[in-house]
């Protein structure tokens, strides 16, 4: 399973990159506010920023909600940098797109996914990677996980080859059960992903190794 970080912070990006374990970023418009990115230029320069950070696939996803609109935006996006990946709704004209930008050799990440018919479309229409919210589902009382499952027992039934990227990642839990349940892409907050290296017992062995060597050198 590859690993992205969901943010537009570059420290937390730098942080991630040189743990030597990430693929890629994703991004979207309030992370990029959270930052107080705002203002073409300035929205583009950091996407730019990113790319010159981590040599991988990179999120960036389009304001518009209208074909035209997407498709300009994604193009402009696309020329930033090769490993621009356009992140685009998953709405009609999203879908629309979608299909546009993969047939003009664009990658899209079909974005804002809550069900397994959402996913059917989104590979359909040829999305490279597709992002399930399991965190927004679990907060609504339903199985996020649960979807990615299902949607990884579609997409090896039917062999799409759109990647399942799980997105909205809440805790280090998470992140085991999509790759469990068959994820190809985890995207995860820094936290999250340095939640993985917490154990009490590994702290507790540790501290008696040290302890123990201590001793033996006087
Ligand atoms: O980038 C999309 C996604 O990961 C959003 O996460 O935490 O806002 O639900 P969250």
């Amino acid at each position: 399973m590859k690993f992205f970080i969901d943010t537009a912070n570059l420290e937390q990006i730098k942080e991630a990159r040189d743990l030597g374990i990430l693929d890629g970023v994703t991004t979207n418009p309030s992370l990029m506010a959270k930052e107080g990115i705002t203002g073409h230029d300035n929205v583009m320069a950091h996407y730019k920023a990113i790319c010159e950070l981590v040599d991988g696939d990179i999120s960036a996803e389009v304001i518009s909600t209208d074909f035209e609109g997407m498709i300009a935006e994604g193009q402009a996006l696309a020329k930033i940098h090769s490993n621009i990946v356009v992140k685009v709704p998953m709405i009609k004209d999203g879908i629309k797109a979608i299909r546009w930008f993969s047939d003009n050799g664009i990658r899209t990440n079909c974005t804002l996914v809550f069900s397994a018919g959402q996913a059917i479309l989104a590979a359909k229409a040829g999305a490279t990677y597709l992002s399930p919210f399991i965190g927004r589902i679990d907060d609504m009382n339903w199985d996020g996980i649960e979807l990615i499952a299902q949607i990884s027992d579609i997409y090896a039934i039917q062999g799409y080859s759109t990647e399942i990227l799980a997105a909205s990642i809440r805790n280090p839990l998470h992140i085991v059960r999509a790759a469990e349940a068959g994820a190809d892409v985890c995207t995860c907050p820094l936290n999250s992903i340095l939640g993985l290296l917490k154990h009490p017992l590994t702290d507790i062995g540790l501290a008696q190794f040290l302890a123990d060597h201590k001793k033996a050198e006087g």
